[in-house]
């Protein structure tokens, strides 16, 4: 497989074509963002870190029976994933009240669900990714009635293996986002990235062992994300 031109740089990622036109070669950075990319910060390291995490999960996910666009790891910083389009969704999952959810309703971080909450955010920077319902995601194009069924449906369905996956290593699994996109013939697969840096997980000890101690200052990323990395390593 051959690394081609720059096809898209994200805040997080830099995506090359391939001699595949069905693959992509994507390339972890250590950019750290917050508040939609208003903060941005380098963190030596993260990137190999994130990659390294979301290519573990995504491998258990694949040999779960989840369709995703995670082919292989190539290196600490690199993979290939099948190319999609992105769906303009961010598709979060709630099993914990933390972060805006908390925010919204008024309520304390910490309170446990009584069942998990789908939302959608609508992906767009200029826009600052606004809460929208699935009224608004018909309205705008972004997917049709079983599409949405679809996303809702394997959103729970990934929440049950991924609480599994971090409970093995004593974390609980907060909430998270997931995005998805479409192969070239339609079909809808899970894409994008399941790391630190886009789930919530605390430890039994209450430690915010992700993304939150950058938002809030709360301890060092590297010293935790492979903290994390390292136990995942050890389980598989
Ligand atoms: O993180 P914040 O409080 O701004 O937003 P949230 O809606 O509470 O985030 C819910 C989950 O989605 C958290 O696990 C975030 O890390 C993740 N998320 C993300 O990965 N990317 C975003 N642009 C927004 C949220």
């Amino acid at each position: 497989m051959e690394k081609g031109t720059l096809l898209y740089e994200g805040k997080a990622k830099k995506l090359y074509v391939t001699d595949d036109s069905e693959v992509l070669w994507v390339e972890y950075c250590d950019q750290a963002t917050a508040l939609n990319g208003a903060r941005k910060e380098q963190i030596a390291g993260k990137g190999a870190l994130n990659n390294q995490i979301t290519s573990l999960i995504f491998e258990r996910l694949n040999s779960e029976g989840i369709t995703t666009h995670f082919i292989k790891k190539l290196s600490k910083t690199e993979q290939l994933n099948e190319k999609v389009e992105i769906i303009p969704l961010e598709v979060v999952l709630r099993n914990v009240v933390a972060g805006s959810f908390a925010k919204r309703f008024g309520l304390s971080e910490g309170f446990v669900l009584p069942a998990p909450i789908v939302e959608f955010y609508y992906k767009n920077d200029d826009l600052d990714d606004p809460f929208i319902n699935d009224e608004h995601v018909k309205f705008l194009n972004i997917a049709t009635d079983d599409e949405i069924a679809f996303l809702k449906s394997e959103t729970r369905k990934i929440n049950e293996i991924l609480k599994k996956i971090w409970l093995e290593i004593g974390l609980t699994l907060v909430d998270f986002k997931l995005e998805f996109g479409r192969l070239a013939d339609g079909t809808i697969i899970l894409a994008d990235e399941i790391s630190p840096d886009t789930s919530r997980l605390w430890d039994a000890a209450g430690n915010h062992m992700d993304k939150d101690v950058f938002r809030r200052n709360i301890g060092d990323l590297i010293e935790v994300y492979s903290e994390v990395l390292a136990k995942l390593q050890a389980t598989k």
